[in-house]
């Protein structure tokens, strides 16, 4: 997808998207390295986008490891089924992964890799998701998600990493990715 046309997912839908640019490939690379995805089963990942995080999924994961995408802006998931034809997306909030799963065969994963914006998200929202995200991760598993360093200024953003810190045994926080657009790191939790 052109810049100019992300931009104009931004104008469309700015507290969902909350980007002006997709990810670049160092975080992209970072998330999903981090996530040590070799050893991984059952990877969901919520909010695709264009699809940058996914590519690097699909070239990371193991022949026999499922995977899939949940992505709640349609523009999206279109393009993230053009940049990864072989990838499985589907039109859908991450709240609502319980059935995909399902559907997969499995009631729980152990790789979660999310692209969602927390820090644009009201407190309900951010609850809920995080109460799903716990709910379906088998013990030992992970949970990778990315912030933009800006993020730890806004109130939401505190309130997320806080969050993060309560519900999971082992968190941690990667460097800087500053070539990113805005700067952001990933943070791992363990269930
Ligand atoms: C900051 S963009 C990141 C996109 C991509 N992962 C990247 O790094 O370039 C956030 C994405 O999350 C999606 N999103 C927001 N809320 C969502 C939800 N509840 N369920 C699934 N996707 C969601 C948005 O539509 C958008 O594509």
């Amino acid at each position: 997808m052109k810049r100019v046309e992300f931009l104009k997912q931004f104008v469309r839908y700015p507290t969902l998207t909350c980007a002006i640019a997709e990810s670049c490939t160092e975080l992209a690379d970072l998330i999903t390295d981090t996530a040590e995805l070799s050893q991984a089963s059952m990877v969901v990942e919520f909010g695709s986008g264009t699809g940058v995080f996914t590519e690097k999924i699909l070239e990371k994961i193991s022949g026999n490891t499922q995977a899939f995408s949940l992505e709640i802006n349609e523009d999206f998931v279109k393009e993230t089924r053009r940049r990864c034809p072989e990838a499985i997306v589907y039109f859908d909030s991450a709240v609502n992964v319980a059935p995909y799963l399902k559907e997969a065969g499995v009631e729980k994963c152990d790789r979660i890799i999310s692209g969602l914006p927390w820090a644009s998200f009201p407190e309900k929202i951010q609850d809920k998701i995080l109460d799903t995200v716990a709910d379906i991760l088998e013990p030992g598993g992970k949970f990778l998600t990315f912030a933009y360093v800006h993020g730890l200024c806004l109130p939401a953003g505190r309130r997320f990493r806080k969050n993060l810190f309560s519900r999971f045994q082992r968190v941690l926080a990667t460097r800087i990715i500053w070539q990113n657009l805005p700067p952001a790191f990933v943070y791992c939790a363990e269930k």
